[in-house]
């Protein structure tokens, strides 16, 4: 059983008033050595509509197949998914599927999920372990490394055995997740996912332990979730609750080459309501997370997020929690990365989310949202067990308040792409991440030079 920080720390360290004179030393955004807080220029990318046949048009989603997905490194799995030689997963997208597996030597090879022999599958979609993998058909086996174990009546095989086992893909790993990529001639995983692993070393992702493991099946094209999720301008109107969580309106939008980011400012009061007289509930419950007791608190409202980061700073270190990395505002924060393609991170100091959307095999109005949750877990505390993989269609189950509020406009959101009346994504500067991701789109379909005419 985990023990119950919150409660130890409340009564540990008692009343917060006595943090207002707390000298504490603080890490202000400016000094961050890995995690720049400081905004990165605006890239130049015009006022032009998004054409929304890309939403749905399967010549595109062929475009996107063929230069996108089977060109970039792509996200697998955790690496304590598979800790021991033999462990795997197997992980689908579009038509692939992926076979990665933990090696003898501790490395992790990624291959595809296909018998050289008649082409079954070899495992379907989920985490295992394996001494060897035998098809299920003709009992071809293969070994951890994809070579051959052993192939029945090989002698009446009079061209002998193929060349070589499994088809072996380009595997690596960072930040505690696995990656694969179709492409041999895929430039390496760290030149990819340039500034992220720099950006992103100080959250210590492999001191989090993941909670909640989801695949919902949503009716909308992945780029239609990708979008969701780049911008903050729909919170005023379809989260409202979230008002008096954070503030939705003074986020710095930074865009890098491929990837790009924005910082929300959380626990605080958006500009668009009044401040409210007490602590509205939602920034208690960050409060208590971080080990406070909101009736002892008599600061100031507009100074919430502050105090909470200095409460945070003061006791990271005796909660068992490394802060020791970030600045003041990831103490509070949600750094929001979407790591391209389909990787969305919402980190804070203490979790993460993280979705990943996978495209439908043939059908561009639908796609995959795997939704993942991590907590830090402080040093001491048991690794709680790994959940089982949840998996149903949009609207079965609820996956939370907002969550679900972002769903529900999604598959009239990709009914409307359809329409002869729609004139493409009017997008404006709270947007510009969408902007963004799009030309990144184009530049991986089309080449630096730009659509041709008539493009989408
Ligand atoms: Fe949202």
């Amino acid at each position: 059983m985990r023990r119950n920080v919150k409660d130890t720390i409340v009564r540990d360290y008692g009343k917060l008033d006595e943090l207002r004179d707390v000298k504490v030393p603080r890490v202000r955004p400016e000094d961050s050595p890995e995690t720049p807080a400081g905004k990165a220029p605006d890239p130049e990318l015009g006022t032009d509509t998004i054409a929304h046949a890309r939403y749905y048009d399967h010549e595109f989603m062929k475009l996107e197949w063929e230069r996108i997905w089977t060109r970039v490194w792509l996200l697998a799995c955790r690496e304590d998914d598979i800790p021991e030689p033999g462990d795997y997963v197997v992980t689908e997208m579009g038509p692939e599927s992926v076979l990665v597996v933990r090696q003898e030597d501790g490395g992790v090879k990624a291959f595809y999920n296909v018998c050289q022999h008649r082409g079954n599958r070899l495992r379907g979609p989920g985490i295992g372990s394996a001494k060897t993998f035998k098809c299920a058909y003709h009992h071809w086996e293969y070994r951890l490394d994809g070579s051959f174990e052993n192939i029945p009546d090989l002698e009446t095989f009079p061209q002998g055995a193929p060349c070589r086992g499994l088809e072996e893909m380009r595997c690596d790993t960072w930040g505690s997740f696995v990656w694969y990529s179709f492409n041999p001639e895929v430039e390496p995983l760290l030149d990819f996912l340039d500034p992220i692993p720099q950006h992103l070393a100080p959250y210590n992702f492999d001191r989090m332990a993941l909670t909640r493991d989801v695949t919902i099946e949503w009716d909308c094209n992945w780029k239609t979730s990708v979008d969701a999720f780049n911008e903050s301008y729909h919170v005023q109107g379809i989260h409202p609750q979230l008002l008096w969580y954070l503030d939705d309106y003074n986020i710095q939008i930074d865009c890098y080459e491929r990837h790009n980011r924005y910082l929300i400012p959380f626990a605080t009061i958006s500009p668009r309501v009044k401040l409210p007289p007490d602590v509205p509930p939602a920034i208690k419950a960050i409060m208590q997370e971080a080990g406070m007791d909101p009736a002892d608190y008599d600061g100031k409202i507009k100074d919430l997020r502050v105090n909470i980061q200095k409460f945070k700073r003061k006791h990271g270190a005796d909660q068992g929690k490394d802060y020791s990395r970030l600045n003041d505002d990831q103490l509070t924060d949600d750094y929001h990365y979407l790591i391209f393609p389909n990787i969305t991170l919402n980190i804070h100091a203490d979790d993460l989310m993280l979705f990943r959307q996978r495209p439908h095999p043939t059908d561009p109005d639908r796609m995959y949202f795997d939704v993942q949750t991590y907590e830090l877990i402080p040093d001491g505390e048991e690794w709680p067990e790994r959940p089982e993989h949840g998996q149903f269609k949009h609207g079965d189950k609820s996956i939370g308040l907002v969550l679900d509020q972002d769903a529900f406009n999604l598959p009239t959101v990709q009914q409307g792409m359809h329409s002869r009346g729609y004139r493409g994504l009017w997008i404006g500067n709270q947007e510009l991440r969408i902007r963004h991701f799009h030309k990144v789109i184009d530049d991986y379909i089309y080449g630096p030079d730009g659509k041709p005419p008539g493009a989408l």
